[in-house]
């Protein structure tokens, strides 16, 4: 077990990570000189105490913000190494576009677009083929169970569940090398929230890179790799291996396995002081 870590490709990794901000003349370190490191094909899942800087490093992470020190450098599949520390506003701009995809806990659609323009829009900014980008958008679309009839369907028209969906297609149809969530399921009921963990279940099984920031046992189950931020620092994190599905349904048939994962998960959390 020790071993599965190392022998994966890494994909990020970050040195003597800082980010402090400063309000009313009092500065706030939030990250504290954190060196971390993501893998290729992981869920890999962070979790800690409000506050604990949680969105702070995953923004810093996916080049939506930058930190105050350190270096993060990502090894992409089609460059070396690219440390977008180094990057100014547009080269940094470009490198999102190209390289990763995000899902918020708020949707952030846009209410004047229709479900397909929403995705289409983040689409265009790196496709130039729309006849190609359109049936790719259809097709996701489509894979997370939003049909035809629901294409031209604008965000006040669909629940809130549907918004995510959209929300999520959205973050891949660029295909990211890592997909970033912060908090993905924290506005929706448990039922969304289940379908949107599927879908992003699906997602890592074929191969995506995914990032997520939660705080329910739920949402971190999805995870391989659990990192537990304290203060600004990875206090703890856990190998939890691949996800079996659901340890409550009596119709998974590795339900064992299932509780023993949820079980290990609970007891990690336990420790970390969660
Ligand atoms: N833009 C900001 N300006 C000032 N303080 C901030 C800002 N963003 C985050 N913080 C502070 O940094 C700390 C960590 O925030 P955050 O990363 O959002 O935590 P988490 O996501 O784990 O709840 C909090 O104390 C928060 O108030
Ligand atoms: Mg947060």
């Amino acid at each position: 077990m020790e071993n599965t870590v190392s022998e994966k490709k890494r994909i990020i990794h970050t040195k003597d990570l800082c980010k402090s901000f400063t309000t009313g003349g009092v500065e706030q370190q939030v990250l504290k000189d954190l060196d971390m490191e993501i893998y290729k094909g992981d869920f890999t899942v962070i979790m800690g105490n409000s506050g604990s800087g949680k969105s702070t490093l995953l923004y810093a992470l996916s080049g939506m913000d930058r930190p105050s020190m350190g270096a993060i450098e990502y090894e992409t599949a089609d460059e070396e190494t690219t440390k977008i520390t180094g990057f100014n506003n547009d080269q940094l701009a470009r490198f999102r576009r190209d390289h990763v995809g995000f899902v918020f806990q708020q949707n952030y659609l846009n209410d004047s677009m229709s479900a397909l323009d929403n995705v289409m829009v983040v689409g265009l900014l790196k496709h130039s083929n729309r006849r190609e980008l359109a049936a790719k958008a259809k097709e996701l679309l489509e894979r997370v169970e939003i049909t035809e009839g629901d294409w031209d369907k604008f965000p006040t028209q669909m629940s809130g569940g549907m918004q995510q969906r959209v929300a999520v297609v959205r973050g891949v149809i660029n295909s990211p090398e890592v997909l970033f969530a912060d908090e993905p399921t924290g506005a929706l009921n448990s039922q969304n929230t289940e379908n949107v963990l599927n879908i992003m279940s699906d997602l890592n099984a074929e191969g995506q890179s995914i990032v997520m920031v939660t705080h329910t046992l739920a949402a971190a189950e999805r995870g391989n790799r659990i990192i537990y931020l304290a203060d600004g620092v990875i206090s703890d994190e856990l190998d939890l291996g691949p996800y079996v599905g659901n340890y409550k349904d009596e119709s998974n048939p590795k339900i064992d396995e299932a509780k023993q994962r949820h079980k290990k998960l609970k007891d990690f959390l336990m420790d970390c002081g969660w």
